[in-house]
């Protein structure tokens, strides 16, 4: 069982630091509330991983899918996204119909009572009130955690899934990254001993947080960070690694980089955070990834990114086998699902299911 949120203040939770917070997430070995990327241990990540290649190998039939559509239908979701979003609402809506889960949604604060001055903690408890599951993107920082630990303490609690908050947590993005890397490496030694280069706007960019995060836990990997340097990986996630004995290099070579690389993980500038326009004097043109780029590239290398793309990755560099990003794309449904299914307890019949040779 994990710790109960009940028996602490919001000020007292939020003070804890990551190691102290996770038994509030997970129940015994498993999420409960998935807000962060560090409350994922490497038995979950497997666990997950597996999962979901069963659920992507069983939704290949229609007895098969009809299973999967049976595992949750009695059960609702929310999706609640105050911030743009393609991928990952969709995604996650795609993910609950696989399971038959019904869904409802807000992507715009402003049709909600928030704009009749309501605070988002009563919003957000309010919308808990008709579903099992809130799915959630934020431009605040911390308000996933605030809200797993507020309806924790409510006499309805609903697991909280955080589909991206602030500058600082994409921990399903992560989870995503994670499954198209090891599918990538399935022939190639699996993702231990591998280079991973980040390259574009490391500062504010929270899927690179995450996902430097996650690698953490797998061996030997060597993690690269290459920027300029206003847009530079942050100080408290190279703490992280050195804090776990993780080898990485912070530079702005990107050149240097590319034959090293096992997978390029290339994201856009966040200019959204700009206070001040201050991104557009930044030359990032040195850190696109051309197709020129190509030849520099090993042949069991890798092309990653979260996407959006703006002009970092050449259209053209999309007709090469070694641009995943969108396999990537849909590996987000697969986990998405996956997820869920874990948050509630129907992993076991689905590997039941897949293992009966159904499949
Ligand atoms: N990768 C990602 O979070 O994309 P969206 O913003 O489109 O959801």
């Amino acid at each position: 069982m994990g710790k109960r949120f009940i028996d602490l203040s919001w000020h007292e939770f939020e003070t804890l630091d990551y190691a102290e917070k996770v038994p509030y997430f997970n129940r015994e070995d498993r999420p409960y509330h998935a807000v962060v990327a560090q409350q994922f241990d490497r038995g979950m990540l497997d666990r997950l991983c597996l999962l979901a290649t069963s659920i992507r190998r069983i939704a290949k039939t229609r007895a098969g899918m009809e299973f999967l559509a049976g595992l949750l239908a009695h059960k609702r979701a929310m999706l609640y996204f105050s911030q743009p979003s393609s991928r990952t609402f969709l995604s996650f809506y795609a993910a609950c119909q696989i399971l038959g889960m019904n869904v409802s949604e807000v992507r715009d604060a402003a049709t909600s009572s928030e704009m009749k001055g309501e605070t988002p903690e009563d919003s957000v408890r309010t919308f808990s009130s008709y579903v099992d599951l809130l799915i959630m993107r934020t431009p605040v920082q911390g308000f996933a955690e605030k809200m797993a630990w507020l309806l924790s303490s409510t006499e309805r609690p609903v697991p909280i899934i955080n589909a991206g908050s602030g500058k600082d947590q994409h921990p399903t993005q992560a989870l995503l990254d994670i499954y198209t890397l090891q599918r990538s490496f399935e022939r190639s030694g699996g993702l231990e001993n591998k280079k991973i280069v980040f390259v574009g706007d490391l500062a504010r960019g929270r899927t690179v947080r995450s996902l430097a995060t996650l690698l953490t836990l797998y061996p030997r990997i060597k993690q690269y960070f290459v920027a300029p340097e206003p847009l530079q990986i942050g100080a408290d996630i190279l703490r992280q690694l050195d804090a776990a004995g993780v080898e990485y290099e912070v530079t702005s070579d990107f050149e240097k980089v590319i034959p090293l690389a096992d997978a390029i993980y290339m994201t856009r500038i966040q200019d959204e955070w700009d206070k001040d326009g201050e991104s557009k004097k930044i030359d990032t043109s040195r850190f696109w990834f051309t197709e020129q780029h190509l030849g520099l590239l090993k042949p069991t290398g890798v092309i990653l990114h979260p996407l959006p793309r703006r002009q970092e990755i050449a259209v053209a560099v999309d007709r090469d086998p070694r641009a995943v990003y969108w396999r990537q794309v849909r590996n987000g449904m697969w986990i998405r699902a996956a997820l869920m299914a874990t948050i509630f307890g129907r992993d076991r019949d689905i590997a039941d299911y897949f293992d009966s040779g159904l499949a």
